[in-house]
């Protein structure tokens, strides 16, 4: 089986990540961390976008090299950032690399010879926030609508591919492949904008310098967006001899099964991205998908409007795995969403703290009261192990569908269904009871089971959380490491050897310290 190949996108080193950045990359690393789990070879990439106006600028400001700006911020901020969120990408790319400079100016020699290059003149405007050549349908009195300011008017003699060209073809391929483009809102979008005049793309600029050279003329740097959209493609090989690596490399990988976005840049990935790929006879990804903005205000949070929250100003109060979890629990994948610190709040301490975290720490409770710390002889509740069933096929389908906020409450609805089983139960009764000794450890092993499968479901989700649960379970011991856990057997009952010992853990999710964040 191909392995399962999942993009974010390379993001502007203008600044330090915010929690829009955080909400895309971990979207990527719960979906791969998913696909891993069911057993899939997976391949996961993230990294930095680093030519073009608007980082230079930013370098400029700051008073020095646009290089030694990125190397820094990368190192600084970007990396730190998604190891902190516990992201598990398998490569990050920055477009300064060697590795993705050589195999642009190779791709781009390829399209040229083929014929699909030409000089023009490019005048217009043009919104270096956006880096994006605009049309006067893009604008509210002339200002960019993203970025709420006027473009900058260019006029210059740039490299132009025949993007036109493609499009009748791009047309056939979202007909015949919806789920090329998912939401069915972005693909409409999509649909729309490739039915109505389509030009060709300047795809140099030649009044500044921080870019990779036109092989052919380097007087001019590539546009920022035709390089970066081939990150995607040289961090497994484009271009490579077939028998190298690198060629290997890329025949087992490419094409990649989703693009993750947001929806800011659903034109570049679905419009002139394929027909970059079909000028070059390279096979298209299997999916873009555009998912929503978070807002501040009612309007999307950026870097540029100085509205970005950090992701660590979130983690500090609520841990890494409740921030991982929040958002994708609580806006629908697609739409968009406002952050609310008390909604957050509300969540965690409602679904994290009580009806997970409390389920977990008051069963390895009961079996060290009850039963010396040790896992009692397996046993099976019918509705537990039914509803078990069925909660992995629908968290599976909705997950692999990027359906992230139905496949956790599927999720979810299981842990409640199982508090309800304890309350249903009263296993602190039945214990007072010794005549009802098997009844007892019947209840316990029930729910013991019940919370193995809750760590490995959630497994992807909360990495952290889930790892030290499953030690306190004992069940690294017995059952190997979690991570090493199949999604298609998460639901066979009765895995839980008896007589494996529990340990007292951490508290899962801590109480939130200040009344006013509760
Ligand atoms: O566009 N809500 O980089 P970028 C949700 N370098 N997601 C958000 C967000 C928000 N408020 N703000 C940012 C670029 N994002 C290019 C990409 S790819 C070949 C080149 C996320 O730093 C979301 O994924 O502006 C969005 O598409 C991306 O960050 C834009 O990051
Ligand atoms: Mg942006």
């Amino acid at each position: 089986m191909k392995p399962f190949y999942l993009t974010t996108p390379i993001y502007y080193v203008n600044d330090a990540p915010h929690i829009g950045h955080a909400y895309t990359t971990v979207a990527g690393d719960v979906l791969t961390r998913w696909h891993r789990q069911r057993g899939e070879d997976v391949f996961f990439l993230t990294g930095t976008d680093e030519h073009g106006e608007k980082v230079m600028r930013a370098a400029e400001k700051n008073n020095v090299s646009p290089q030694k700006w990125c190397d820094d911020l990368v190192e600084s901020a970007w990396k730190p950032t998604w190891s902190a969120l516990n992201i598990a990408n398998d490569d990050f790319i920055r477009t300064t690399e060697p590795r993705h400079e050589e195999r642009v100016q190779k791709f781009l020699t390829g399209l040229k010879d083929a014929g699909h290059i030409y000089l023009g003149k490019y005048e217009g405007p043009y919104c270096v926030g956006c880096e994006e050549f605009k049309l006067p349908g893009d604008l509210i009195d002339g200002n960019c609508t993203t970025h709420s300011r006027p473009c900058e008017i260019l006029s210059e003699e740039n490299w132009f591919f025949k993007l036109s060209a493609f499009v009748p073809a791009i047309i056939k391929h979202y007909e015949e492949n919806p789920a090329a483009c998912e939401p069915a809102s972005a693909r409409n979008e999509v649909l729309a904008f490739l039915k109505g005049e389509v030009s060709d793309l300047s795809i140099s600029r030649s009044t500044f310098d921080w870019g990779i050279p036109v092989p052919w003329d380097t007087k001019q740097v590539i546009y920022v967006w035709f390089d970066a959209l081939l990150n995607y493609a040289t961090a497994v090989g484009l271009t490579d001899d077939p028998t190298s690596e690198g060629g290997k490399k890329f025949a087992k990988y490419w094409p990649a099964d989703v693009h993750l976005v947001g929806k800011d840049i659903l034109r570049f990935h679905a419009v002139i991205w394929p027909a970059m790929l079909m000028a070059a006879g390279l096979p298209l990804p299997g999916k873009v998908f555009a998912h929503g903005w978070l807002l501040v205000g009612g309007e999307k949070m950026s870097k540029s409007k100085l509205t970005g929250i950090a992701p660590k100003d979130i983690t500090d109060t609520f841990g890494v795995d409740a921030f991982r979890y929040y958002f994708l629990r609580a806006i629908p994948f697609g739409s968009d969403g406002s952050f609310s610190w008390e909604d957050m709040a509300a969540r965690y301490t409602s679904e994290l703290a009580n009806d997970f975290g409390n389920l977990a720490s008051r069963l390895i409770a009961m079996i060290e009261k009850y039963c010396g710390g040790v896992i009692p002889a397996v046993a099976q509740s019918p509705e537990l192990s039914e509803a078990l069933a069925k909660t992995v096929v629908e968290a599976d389908a909705a997950i692999v569908a990027l359906d992230f906020q139905t496949g956790i409450n599927s999720i979810m609805d299981f842990c409640k269904k199982v508090n309800g089983y304890v309350t249903l139960t009263e296993p602190w009764k039945v214990a007072k009871d010794e005549s009802r000794t098997v009844e007892l450890n019947e209840i316990l092993y029930n729910i013991a089971e019940a919370i193995r499968a809750l760590a490995v479901l959630m497994h992807p989700i909360m990495p952290a959380t889930c790892e030290v649960l499953w030690s306190s379970l004992g069940a690294d011991k017995t059952l190997g490491t979690i991570a090493a856990q199949k999604i298609s057997e998460v639901a066979t009952w009765g895995q839980l050897p008896a007589g494996s010992q529990v340990v007292k853990g951490a508290v899962l999710f801590p109480r939130l310290e200040s009344a006013n964040e509760a």
